[in-house]
């Protein structure tokens, strides 16, 4: 993982949470919430294209990265409730929030639980849906098989679904990095997680409830959470714009980044000049 010159870590909600804090301080705060098992290096070229923009914070989940998982079992609220404290814990009143797929889930039940809490969402590969019965028994599945095979296995399996067919020769490294993140994560957390991610309360009936700004951005070849239920979101969201990105399945913030970025850019931009208060871009 590349070494950012503010990492560091607190103790927030019984456990300790690692995290980076870039770019200006008293700028206009962005969080970012990593995907499933991943950690919070999969946003380390967000951080650098935001740094002079805004104050921007990524880290990583209990039980992943570097951040211990603590006593209780997990859960998306459990997630959420971690989110807020680490916000309390670093003065952050309202923030940007920005989650792909595990983490949308996150910034979907923080939305609805702390709705005074945010500016504005990016809901990156994601879904408002619960687990229909054949993805819980896809997750059970995904216990018995690390159980059995190990997690080597479970990594290369996942690599699978998680990119699209092009990454694979264009993103090697990003690949590499993932499967990384992947077998470094503990066998309890990928239990636990898998676990909380299939029990996880459905959002869809309160994205009409949304009152911020909202970008939802899906990779075009995304097999996990496709562009149908990023359309699905963005019919129900007033105010949300639908960027369906080429060249990317699942990880669309790596395996498009330069797009990724640019759509973030622009919507931290824009979305401020329209929606919330005008903010002064520094262009040297
Ligand atoms: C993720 O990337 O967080 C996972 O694919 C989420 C899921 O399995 O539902």
């Amino acid at each position: 993982m590349k070494d950012f010159e503010n990492s560091f870590s607190l103790n927030v909600n019984n456990h300790k949470v690692s995290y980076t804090d870039e770019g200006k301080y008293g700028a206009p705060a962005i969080i970012f919430i990593h995907g499933f098992p991943f950690n919070m290096s999969m946003w380390n070229t967000q951080i650098e294209s935001l740094t002079n923009y805004c104050r921007v914070i990524t880290y990583d989940i209990r039980g992943f990265g570097n951040s211990d998982a603590g006593k209780e079992d997990f859960s998306i609220e459990l997630f959420a409730k971690d989110l807020i404290s680490l916000m309390d814990a670093l003065k952050i009143d309202k923030t940007i929030l920005c989650g792909l797929s595990m983490g949308g889930y996150i910034a979907l039940n923080a939305i609805e639980n702390y709705p005074g809490r945010f500016n504005a969402l990016i809901l990156s590969d994601t879904s408002c849906k619960a687990d229909t019965t054949e993805a819980k028994g896809k997750r059970m599945k995904a216990i018995e098989s690390i159980r059995n095979d190990g997690v080597e296995k479970y990594a290369d399996e996942s690599i699978k679904n998680l990119f699209a067919a092009e990454s694979f020769t264009n993103r090697v490294k990003e690949i590499a990095a993932v499967r990384e993140m992947i077998v470094n994560t503990s066998v309890q957390s990928l239990y636990n997680g898998l676990l909380a991610l299939s029990v996880r309360k459905e959002t869809c009936s309160i994205l009409k409830k949304i009152k911020v700004p909202v970008l939802i951005i899906v990779g075009k070849e995304d097999r996990i959470t496709p562009p149908a239920a990023a359309k699905f979101m963005h019919e129900k969201v007033k105010d949300s714009f639908l960027k369906v990105l080429e060249h990317s399945g699942h990880l669309s913030n790596m395996e498009n980044s330069e797009e990724f970025n640019c759509q973030l850019r622009s919507f931290v931009e824009s979305g401020y000049q329209k929606f919330i208060l005008p903010v002064q871009i520094e262009t040297d």
